[in-house]
Order: C-alpha cells, then structure tokens, then sequence
C-alpha cells in the first residue's frame, strides 16, 4: 500500500526567516504531515532565503520591484505556486499585502502567523502596541488570510507574559520564541485537515494531545 502524498506547502518570506526555520525543522519529522516544497522571497536578499538554499529546498527570489503592480507579481506568484504543485500556502514574515482576488484564490488554504492576540494590534510594530496599551499577555496567532490585513479567521494562538520590566525587543524575543512552537503545530493540523474553513468559519476537530488545546485553540508555550 504506498502511503498518501503528504501536502505541499509554500512558504513566503520577506526577511530573517526563524518562523520558516521552525516549520522546516518540524516538517523534517517522518510523522510530520506536511512537505516544505518551496520557499520563495520577494526580496533577493533576504537572510531567510539563503538559509533555505543552504539546506538545499527549492527557493525562489520573486522581486516584486521588477513587476509593475500587484496582480502581475502575484500572476508570476501563482504561476510558480501551481507549478510545483503548492497546496497550501504559509505567509512567514511576508511583508506584501495580497490583492482579495489572490487572496480569494487561496482561501482557507493561505495562513500566516502574527506576533500579537489578535484581534489586538494589527500591522508593524505589534510589541510598541502592546507596551503602550499596557497589556500584561501579549503574544502571537496563526489566522486564515483574508483580504483584511491580519484580520482572517483565527486558527490558533499562544500567549506569554508581558513583564513591567519589558522593552519592545525583550517581548518580541519572548513572543517569537512561542511563534516558533505554535506555526508548526498549525500548519500539521491545517495540513492534516483537522482545522477547516468553512464559510468563513474555523472549524476544529478535537484531536488528543495535538499539543493544541481544543477550545480554544491555545497553545501553552
Ligand atoms: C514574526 O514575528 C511574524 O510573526 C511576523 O513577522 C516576523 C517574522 O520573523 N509576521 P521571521 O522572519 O519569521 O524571523
């Protein structure tokens, strides 16, 4: 009996490139359930995408200053995603917002991780936000991509202190560390399908010790 194909991700880089790492790391498991089938960067020269290159996986270098908008970059993107057969989508630190027709295309198959609770603090400068609103949890969520930046439906999330002695950099370096344990863990249950989207609902199927509570979908770092 040959054991099914495992899905095909794409993960989209801007920069350094340690929430890529930790999902390449996790997808080198034999059990793990999804295969990393490339790795492509908008930016030539981002440290991310020579570290994947290093560890010999498919790479590409899409400028998206050499296109003339957005659809014709996202044209080539998609090109490229359906020639190496990309079945799902992991946004990594991509710095470039996505049209809704892209974004449509990819819908409940694109996810992406973002270092805030969200709904709360949106956009750059996640941890200044967090700091200034005095929150004492901050911490980090994997969401469906819609067109509405950082603003899909919540897939899961993990939370970490926020101590009074915090500096931007020291709640980043806390938070990251976390992102870096809950991306892996969903993208495998994304991967496995047993988180859907539905309608535009996130649906999860209870699994034991997924590592991922089951309501709600929190992860304890
Ligand atoms: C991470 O904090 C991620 O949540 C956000 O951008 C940062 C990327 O860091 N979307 P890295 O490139 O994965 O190290």
């Amino acid at each position: 009996m040959t054991t099914p194909a495992k899905p095909r991700v794409a993960i989209l880089i801007s920069g350094r490139g340690s929430n890529m790492q930790a999902l390449v790391d996790a997808a080198r498991g034999p059990d793990y359930p999804a295969e990393i089938a490339l790795v492509i960067s908008n930016r030539p020269d981002a440290p991310g995408l020579a570290w994947a290159k290093s560890q010999g996986l498919p790479t590409l270098a899409l400028d998206h200053k050499l296109y003339e908008g957005r659809e014709h970059f996202e044209g080539q993107l998609q090109s490229m995603l359906e020639l190496s057969k990309i079945d799902l989508v992991a946004l990594a630190g991509f710095m470039r917002l996505m049209t809704a027709p892209f974004v449509g295309r990819w819908s409940g198959r694109m996810i992406n991780i973002h270092p805030s609770l969200l709904p709360a603090f949106k956009g750059l400068h996640t941890h200044e936000q967090a700091l200034a609103a005095g929150v004492r949890i901050s911490g980090c969520t994997v969401h469906f991509v819609s067109p509405e930046m950082d603003g899909g439906p919540i897939i899961a999330q993990a939370a970490v202190p926020v101590l009074t002695s915090d500096t931007a950099d020291a709640l980043a370096a806390r938070v990251l560390a976390a992102e870096h344990k809950l991306y892996p863990l969903a993208l495998a249950r994304v991967a496995r399908g047993e988180i859907v989207l539905n309608a535009g609902i996130v649906q999860i199927q209870p699994v034991v010790n997924s590592g991922i509570n089951q309501e709600p979908a929190l992860f304890s770092p």
